[in-house]
């Protein structure tokens, strides 16, 4: 079946000094704690180096937060998939709506990264979600399906690779949650989208998770619902007992 997880993404937060602190209480935390999730922490890439030397990952995974859609080479400033896998990180978020909105990320430069990433052995986390505009006009299934088909390149084996993460634009860094049910509804679209590709087993084992203010005091009823399998999530990553309460919802 397939995994829960609850994977921090720490976006441009912390210097190297403070991110190594914060993953040393969390994996901390996690050393002693009996959890039915992986756990994992999605870091700049300057701190990916310095994380990877102070974590346990068997038991907190690490990931970067993109990666380039090009291999090596005269990209001044990029970052590359084979480059982020020799930190020692093992994920990466792709696709976060802030990369697609101040970025310009498109479908087309996504699906080229997520074959680098998994060229790499780097595990993404793939994310999608509608504007507010989209929610209410009703187009939210739609549009979520159509960034979906970013992924419809890869092999049945290569999208079993892939972690989906829901993120409605409007839930981020908000406050404004998305209610459980709302989460349920697309996570099950989402699943039946992936269904409709690739059959009923990958689609089950698919992971998908919920991101979007996520917090301690609602994680428990989002992760209740049958089709989310756990959260991506941002403000409250930044202090390990916060995260860590998001991490015990599944106790
Ligand atoms: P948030 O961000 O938890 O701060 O809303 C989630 C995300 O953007 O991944």
């Amino acid at each position: 079946m397939r995994k829960n997880i609850v994977a921090g993404n720490w976006k441009m937060n912390t210097t190297v000094q403070e991110g190594v602190s914060l993953a040393q209480e969390v994996n901390a935390l996690l050393k002693d704690a009996k959890t039915n999730c992986d756990v994992v922490i999605c870091v700049p890439f300057t701190h990916l180096t310095a994380v990877n030397a102070v974590i346990d990952q068997n038991k907190l995974g690490l990931g970067a937060e993109n990666c380039s859609e090009h291999d090596k080479g005269a990209y001044t400033g990029e970052v590359s998939a084979q480059m982020v896998a020799s930190t020692g990180a093992n994920y990466v978020i792709l696709g976060h709506s802030e990369r697609r909105q101040y970025f310009g990320e498109n479908n087309e430069q996504l699906a080229t990264k997520t074959r680098k990433a998994l060229d790499n052995n780097l595990k993404p986390i793939f994310c999608v979600g509608e504007v507010l505009e989209e929610r209410e006009n009703g187009t939210y299934n739609d549009v979520v399906s159509s960034q979906l088909e970013a992924l419809f390149g890869l092999s049945a084996e290569d999208f079993g690779k892939v972690v989906i993460a829901y993120e409605p634009v409007w839930a981020i860094g908000t406050g404004k949650t998305a209610t459980a049910d709302q989460a349920q509804d697309m996570h099950a679209h989402i699943r039946k989208v992936i269904a409709d590709k690739y059959g009923k087993e990958v689609a089950d084992a698919t992971s998908i998770l919920y991101g979007g203010s996520c917090k301690p005091t609602n994680a428990k009823e989002l992760f209740a619902k049958p089709d989310v399998d756990g959260g991506l999530i941002g403000g409250a990553a930044l202090k390990a007992d916060s995260f860590m309460g998001i991490v015990e919802a599944f106790n």
